[in-house]
């Protein structure tokens, strides 16, 4: 497994490397438009991991993060950063210069949870970071630690918390503490606006007629999980699925053509299709 992702590493660099030398190709990827399939994964439930040595800091955080969500302040940061309405409540603006640090441990490629913006990392996570943050007295450090790190973090004591888009599974509930969800999300299909892939069945049947069929996810989540299980356990099983590092390089190889589908949370798919489309 190690083995592979390594490889996997190398190759997207190479691709990147050959990528700009070649401005026409360039020029070719940007034209080539994506389109989100209809969902056939059922709904997560993202929330925030805290060390399992931690109990205190859990309950302050479920206890913080309960009143944003019952104030509608959760509402408020979602409906900002969504659907573009209204305007993002005062968040870390009175922090005491020797307030403790929470840590965050994130992957800020996850538009419009996580995600660089100029110098900042903003997002859904990072505000309601910032607003537990406050009810707590503390004053919210980001940790950009990259999405396969996120848990590690939290177990090593690295990181307070883990907030990116995260979904609760049984899997890391073995290795991490959940606070109460503040989200959801639902796994879904990207595919090029011109392919007859229409769901997971086509892709079944073009695998069992013998296509090349490559699905790509980032590397360490429930969509790579999914994706990469057994065809029995609905998934596509290991060789036709590629694990990248963010969930764009998936999306730059599959306008390329070097993917045939991706599969990733629905905000960042709108998210990143439209950044594709135009
Ligand atoms: N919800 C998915 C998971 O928990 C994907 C999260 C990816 N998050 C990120 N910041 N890149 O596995």
């Amino acid at each position: 497994m190690k083995k592979v992702t390594a490889l996997i590493l190398a190759l997207v660099m190479v691709f990147a490397l050959c990528a700009c030398g070649n401005s026409t190709d360039d020029a070719d990827d940007k034209g080539t438009k994506l389109k989100i399939l209809d969902s056939e994964y059922v709904t997560e439930d993202y929330a925030i991991a805290i060390s399992k040595d931690n109990e205190d800091l859990l309950a302050k955080v479920n206890e913080a993060l309960q009143a944003l969500i019952d104030d509608g302040s959760v509402k408020a940061v979602v409906d900002y950063y969504i659907s573009g309405i209204g305007e993002l409540p005062e968040i870390q603006k009175n922090v005491a210069s020797d307030a403790e640090e929470l840590i965050m441990a994130t992957s800020a490629d996850f538009p419009p949870y996580e995600y660089v913006d100029g110098d900042d990392t903003v997002g859904i996570d990072v505000a309601v970071a910032g607003l537990i943050a406050d009810k707590l007295g503390m004053k919210l450090v980001i940790d950009d630690c990259g999405f396969d790190a996120v848990i590690p973090a939290i177990q090593s004591g690295k990181a307070d918390i883990g907030m990116a888009g995260l979904t609760v599974n049984e899997e890391r509930l073995q290795s991490v503490n959940f606070s109460v969800s503040y989200a959801t999300g639902v796994q879904v299909m990207i595919v090029r606006e011109d392919s007859d892939i229409t769901g997971y069945d086509d892709i079944i049947a073009k695998i069992e007629n013998g296509e090349d069929i490559q699905i790509g996810a980032q590397n360490a989540t429930t969509g790579y999980i999914y994706a990469s299980d057994t065809v029995e356990n609905g998934g596509f099983g290991e060789d036709h699925v590629q694990a990248f590092p963010k969930g764009a390089d998936a999306i730059a190889a599959l306008t390329s053509g070097k993917l045939d589908c991706v599969i990733i949370d629905n905000e960042p798919a709108k998210a990143f299709v439209e950044a594709n489309n135009g």
